[in-house]
């Protein structure tokens, strides 16, 4: 069996992509689940969340190769390899980033020079779904994370994707990226007709227990509404908001492991999370 590949994706920015790929990718571990992070965002916050500051800052001091080579096809000269490089899929994989020693969490990083991939798209949004086919049966699961806007990352994401994770802030404006996404995956589709992209769910994040008044709940029934047009689900459990996951992304921690984190915090990801796997049949 190969791996089941889900792209985090909304066209809206800060509705907690990276935090949900972190934290999903932790979860997936913890259950034994043989995982795989990629970081497709040149901000390249995934990558940070999972190596943790410093050993990310090693990694780009290194020189070492990261998903940007994928999509440029080699590695360029170093004093060390003074001459182009071939690009493999063993050397751009970080193994066992994760908290548990005993577990599979492994990492594709990005950097800032990913942005220069998106000055020159031509013919790259097929490379990173085709080194992927080449390792794919090492894993159970693979977990995208995308950047908020569209572009050739947005396209490369789907040609890898079997199904779409679209976190929402329940805030004004929730809605306002969701039909560009419905859109971009139809277009999509009737593209690559023999390619099964469908979207898993939504799911509400950033939801606070303080500041879930009517405003917020007016966005929520907006999206509702939205998602019942497309036939999108909607998880029924609702990540809450809590500063510690910040704070998991600073210690590259499991929100279960982070310090201080309230004990009901990180049951309820818990419950998200096997809501999560069950929607993508884990
Ligand atoms: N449930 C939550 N509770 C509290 N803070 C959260 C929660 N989810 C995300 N955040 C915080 O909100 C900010 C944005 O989250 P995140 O980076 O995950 O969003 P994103 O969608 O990946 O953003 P971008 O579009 O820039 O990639 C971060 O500072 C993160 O720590
Ligand atoms: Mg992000």
């Amino acid at each position: 069996m190969s791996a089941i590949a889900v792209s985090l994706i909304n066209m809206k920015g800060g509705v907690g992509k990276t935090t949900l790929a972190t934290q999903l990718a932790h979860a997936a571990a913890r259950r034994n689940l043989k995982t795989l992070a990629i970081d497709l965002d040149p901000q390249a916050n995934l990558s940070q969340a999972l190596l943790g500051a410093h050993r990310y800052v090693s990694h780009l001091n290194k020189k070492l190769p990261t998903v940007v080579n994928i999509f440029e096809q080699y590695v360029p000269p170093t004093v060390t390899a003074p001459s182009p490089g071939k690009v493999s899929m063993k050397d751009i994989i970080i193994q066992q980033v994760g908290y548990w020693s005993q577990t599979k969490l492994d990492l594709v990083p990005s950097r800032l020079e990913l942005a220069n991939t998106l000055k020159n798209p031509t013919g790259k949004e097929r490379r990173l779904a085709k080194a992927l086919s080449k390792i794919s049966g090492d894993y159970d699961l693979i977990l995208i994370d995308c950047a908020p806007t569209e572009s050739i990352l947005t396209e490369a994401a789907y040609h890898c994707s079997r199904y779409a994770l679209v976190p929402v802030k329940p805030e004004f404006l929730a809605t306002i990226g969701l039909p560009l996404l419905a859109r971009s995956i139809a277009e999509f589709s009737e593209e690559n007709g023999d390619h099964e992209l469908d979207i898993c769910g939504i799911v509400f994040n950033h939801s606070s227990s303080y500041s879930d008044g009517p405003e917020s709940e007016a966005s929520v029934l907006e999206v509702k509404l939205e998602a019942k047009k497309h036939s999108w689900h909607v998880y029924g459990t609702r990540v809450r908001y809590s500063r510690s996951y910040a704070k998991a992304a600073r210690e590259a921690a499991p929100i279960s492991s982070t310090s201080y984190v309230r004990s009901n915090v990180s049951a309820q990801f818990s419950v998200f999370a096997n809501e999560f796997f069950k929607s993508i049949g884990i």
